[in-house]
C-alpha cells in the first residue's frame, strides 16, 4: 500500500479505503453505463473515489465481447488495468436462444478499454479448452510481464425441464459454465502464484442460490461455482491470491432478453407465454418489477463493475472465499 509509512498507518489506510469502498456500493443504485466515475457523479452528485485504484494492474476478463464481462472490463480500464479480453465469439450452444456473440463486439470492448488510456489485447478461444487458456496465459505474460486479476465470467444459459432434456443440454452448460470456470483458473492463477500474489473473480448467479424452474444444469452450474470459488479461495490463499465471487442478479444483456428467457419468467409465475416476442417481453417485464425490491426488472449490466473492481483491487485484500450479491434486491429471498 504506497500510502502508509508504517504499520499504524496503513491499517488505517486500509480501513479507510474498505469502508470508502463498501460505502460506496450503496452509491450503486444509478445506471453507471459510462465511466464508472463520471456517471457517479452525474447520477448521485458523488464519485466512488477509487482514481487509479487498479493502476498498472493487468486484468484477464473471459466472456469480455459484451454484457457483464465488457462492463466490468471498462470499470477496471477507467481505474487504470491493462485488460486483456477473451471471449469466443461464436455460437456456443446451439440449443439456446441467446444471439452468440461476435468479435466486432469484442472490438468494440477494446475501443472502449484504450479510451481510457490502458492498453487492450483480444484473445478469441473457447473456455473449455484447457490447452488453448494456457497458450493464452504464456502469451499474456510475455506480452505484459504479468497477470493480476482474473474474472472468469464467460458462461451461456438455456432452459429445458429436466425429464426433457437430452445428453447435450446438461453437458454444454456445465462444461462451459463449470469446467470453463475452473479451467481460467488453471491456466491464468500459475502468473499469480509465481509473483505471490492476485485477484480471482467469478462471476456465479443468484440462479446458484437456489433452484430454478426448467434450468437445473444452469442452476447446478452456478452453484458449482461457488463451491469452486471457496475451494480455490483455501488452496491460493497461501499464495497471497484472494478468490471471490459477483452473484449478479437479473441483469440486461443478451443471455436474458430473448423469449425463451420471456417464456421462463412467466412460466415460473404460472403463466402461459404467447409465442409474440412483444408481449411476452411486456409480460415479463411486469412480472419482475413487481417482483424486485427496487423495482428494476433488469439491472445495467455496468452495475456490476464496482463490486468487479473492489474485488480486483488492495482495498480488498481481506475479502477471500466470499460472494457479493448485486440483485436489486432479490437476494432478500434468499436464505
Ligand atoms: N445476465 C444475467 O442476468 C446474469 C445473471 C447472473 C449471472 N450471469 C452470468 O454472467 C456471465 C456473463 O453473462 P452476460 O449476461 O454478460 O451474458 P452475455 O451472453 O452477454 O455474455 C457472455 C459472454 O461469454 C462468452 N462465452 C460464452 N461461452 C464461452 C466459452 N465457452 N468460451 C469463451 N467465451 C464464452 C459469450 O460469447 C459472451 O460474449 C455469465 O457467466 C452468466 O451466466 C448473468
Amino acid at each position: 500500500m504506497s500510502e502508509g509509512t508504517g504499520e499504524t498507518s496503513e491499517r488505517t489506510t486500509v480501513s479507510r479505503r474498505n469502508f470508502l469502498a463498501v460505502g460506496s456500493f450503496a452509491l450503486t443504485a444509478a445506471a453507471l453505463s459510462g465511466g464508472l466515475e463520471a456517471q457517479m457523479k452525474q447520477q448521485t452528485g458523488q464519485t466512488l473515489g477509487w482514481g487509479k485504484i487498479l493502476n498498472g494492474k493487468v486484468a484477464v476478463v473471459t466472456g469480455a465481447a459484451r454484457g457483464i464481462g465488457r462492463a466490468a472490463a471498462i470499470g477496471m480500464a477507467e481505474c487504470g488495468a491493462n485488460i486483456v479480453g477473451i471471449d469466443i465469439c461464436a455460437v456456443v450452444d446451439p440449443r439456446s436462444g441467446v444471439e452468440p456473440a461476435t468479435q466486432v463486439e469484442l472490438e468494440e470492448t477494446g475501443k472502449q478499454v484504450t479510451a481510457a488510456g490502458v492498453r487492450w489485447k483480444s484473445i478469441v478461444l473457447d473456455q473449455r479448452d484447457l490447452s488453448a487458456l494456457r497458450k493464452a496465459a504464456a502469451e499474456v505474460e510475455k506480452d505484459f510481464g504479468h497477470i493480476d486479476i482474473l474474472f472468469a465470467n464467460a458462461g451461456i444459459q438455456a432452459f429445458r425441464p429436466l425429464l426433457e432434456m437430452e445428453d447435450p443440454d446438461w453437458h454444454i452448460q456445465i462444461d462451459v459454465n463449470l469446467t470453463g470456470t475452473a479451467n481460467a483458473v488453471r491456466a491464468f492463477a500459475p502468473a499469480m502464484v509465481k509473483q505471490g500474489k492476485g485477484r480471482i473473480i467469478m462471476t456465479t448467479s443468484t440462479q446458484g442460490r437456489h433452484g430454478t424452474l426448467n434450468a437445473s444444469a444452469y442452476s447446478a452450474s452456478k452453484w458449482g461455482i461457488i463451491g469452486l470459488m471457496k475451494s480455490a479461495a483455501l488452496e491460493l490463499g497461501k499464495h497471497g491470491i484472494t478468490v471471490n465471487a459477483l452473484v449478479p442478479g437479473l441483469i440486461d444483456t443478451p443471455l436474458t432478453r430473448h423469449e425463451e428467457r420471456y417464456e421462463q419468467v412467466l412460466q415460473a409465475a404460472g403463466r402461459i407465454p404467447t409465442g409474440d416476442v412483444k408481449k411476452d417481453e411486456e409480460a415479463a417485464r411486469k412480472i419482475l418489477q413487481a417482483k424486485s425490491p427496487l423495482g428494476i426488472p433488469w439491472i445495467d449490466p455496468s452495475e456490476m463493475a464496482p463490486v468487479v473492481v473492489f474485488f480486483a483491487s488492495d482495498a480488498s485484500r481481506m475479502v477471500s472465499g466470499a460472494t457479493y450479491d448485486v440483485t436489486g434486491g432479490d437476494s432478500a429471498n434468499n436464505i
